[in-house]
């Protein structure tokens, strides 16, 4: 998420969470819903050390660091299976909101929970700083690597080598929960994947055409209509000036990739609203009233990109580019990390043409990919997107025992598995709700459709809970999971 809108959430978060998130495609209005949501209860969540291999393809390397992670045993009867969750982009807790439904699971099934923090993030990193060098050790391969070698270490530690292990995790993490399991089957016996966006794509103009469909018409008539104005002033210098006064910008708008960071944040701002549009607040709707509230929609525009924030706002590039180019883990957040992952592994730019949008066409991805080379110092950088695909798999993963879960108002669910396999052993629900709807607090609007995906959910669980007690008896019945 862009420092710009991201900075005014994080004013308001700033005391639960250490830096400002800087993330440019994923974390998107996380934040608010972080705060608005009920968290788990707060249980033994006693925090554990790992030691961990710096490179696990490497033989002759045998450096480690200490990899964080957390075991809640209040519902481990001993003999129940485990529940691994895989933590994502963020400090290891920063997303307990996604995990509240875990918790319940774990309560139903007497399992051991287990929390692994992501190499690089929070407290869990493999070097001194986050140099370009050394990011070459941040990969999902690694971060698999590090959950196989930690999850092998810890059961045989506890005595508890026969117990069955469920992955779970939420949006990136929910397909590397995915691919644990597509890499990993003798770990795991079966896979959780919310919201997991398994395909990585260079030109994600799926992420703001979806708007169109999620918004009630009135907001994308709106959005439009808005869009229109804001194009029709980029082309004049009085234009811009007006723009920057409105838009309470903090410098003129005369540079041409200030004009675009410019149009992407001001989009990001708007345009992602859909993500986190999750029962109770229902975000998007909140952000569309707030589009429709009068007749001036520039002014409108502005109070949704200011999120109550006060103060001007910094749509410089430059800086943007300077706070990335930062070194030193004290002055980062995660936002660097998840800007080499997407840069070296997943794309997810997600860019405007015209009319893939409602919003200025002008978001080409030859700038986003710019920004990797300027960020991390590798002339000619660009992300790897078909080496990703052809090592998980995209879309056409394979594995069994995976369940994908995708809320339809929420763009990731176009680059994750909304279907079913042929076979039944890749399983996916979907529901009229947002990003890892799924695993939210339930609430008593939910949509009916939200309901069934957790409870299809459940009904695997269930449906498993012979092959959880007798792993190896049920060979077959693995391969079915329906
Ligand atoms: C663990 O629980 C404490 C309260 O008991 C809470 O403050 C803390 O944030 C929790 N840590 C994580 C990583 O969830
Ligand atoms: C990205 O997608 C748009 C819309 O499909 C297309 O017009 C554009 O050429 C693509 N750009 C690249 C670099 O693939
Ligand atoms: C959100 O907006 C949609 C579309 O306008 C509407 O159907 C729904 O009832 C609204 N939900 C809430 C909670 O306001």
């Amino acid at each position: 998420m862009f420092r710009n809108s991201v900075l005014v959430l994080f004013i308001v978060y700033l005391a639960a969470v250490s830096a400002v998130i800087n993330t440019p495609l994923y974390k998107r209005r996380f934040a608010k819903e972080r705060q608005l949501l009920p968290q788990p209860p707060l249980m033994s969540n006693e925090t554990f050390w790992f030691t961990q291999l710096v490179d696990h393809f490497d033989p002759n390397n045998d450096e480690t660091f200490q990899q964080q992670y957390q075991v809640i045993d209040d519902y481990f009867d001993g003999t129940g299976p485990i529940f691994f969750f895989l933590a994502g982009e963020a400090p290891m807790g920063f997303f307990n909101f996604q995990e509240v439904q875990i918790w319940n699971w774990a309560d139903k099934f007497n399992a051991l929970y287990v929390v692994l923090e992501h190499r690089f993030y929070g407290a869990s990193n493999p070097t001194n700083d986050f140099s370009t060098p050394n990011l070459r050790y941040l990969t999902s391969q690694q971060a698999l690597a590090d959950a196989a070698n930690f999850l092998t270490s810890f059961k045989a530690e506890r005595g508890l080598e026969s117990a069955p292990v469920v992955v779970f995790g939420c949006s990136y993490s929910g397909a590397l929960s995915a691919w644990f399991r597509l890499k990993y089957p003798q770990l795991v016996v079966a896979s959780v994947a919310p919201s997991g966006p398994v395909l990585a794509q260079l030109n994600y103009t799926g992420y703001y055409s979806q708007f169109s469909n999620s918004a009630a018409p009135d907001c994308v008539a709106a959005a439009q209509t808005a869009t229109n104005q804001i194009m029709a002033l980029t082309t004049s210098k009085s234009g811009r000036d007006q723009l920057a006064k409105t838009f309470n910008s903090c410098s003129n708008l005369e540079n041409p990739r200030d004009l675009y960071y410019f149009l992407y944040t001001l989009t990001e701002a708007l345009g992602s609203a859909d993500q986190m549009n999750n029962p109770p607040t229902w975000g998007l709707n909140t952000t569309c009233q707030t589009l429709t509230q009068t007749s001036s929609l520039l002014d409108n525009w502005a109070q949704i990109v200011a999120g109550g924030q006060t103060g001007c706002q910094d749509y410089s590039l430059k800086s943007f580019i300077d706070s990335m180019r930062k070194t030193n883990s004290k002055d980062q957040d995660g936002s660097r990390s998840w800007l080499w992952q997407t840069c070296v592994e997943f794309g997810y730019f997600s860019t405007t043409y015209p009319g893939t949008s409602v919003f200025p066409p002008t978001l080409n991805v030859e700038e986003q990919v710019k920004w990797c080379e300027e960020i991390f110092d590798i002339k000619g950088m660009t992300p790897n997107i078909a080496w990703t695909n052809s090592y998980y798999g995209g879309q056409q993963i394979q594995g069994s025992n995976i369940m994908f879960t995708n809320g339809l108002l929420d763009p990731w669910h176009l680059l994750s598995v909304n279907e079913p396999n042929l076979e039944g052993t890749v399983q996916a629900a979907t529901y009229e709700a947002g990003h890892c709807g799924t695993l939210i607090q339930s609430t008593s609007i939910d949509p009916p459709s939200l309901i069934a995906a957790r409870a299809q959910k459940l009904s695997q669980f269930n449906e498993m809970h012979t092959l959880i007690r007798f792993p190896c008896d049920n060979v077959e019945k693995r391969g079915s999971w329906t």
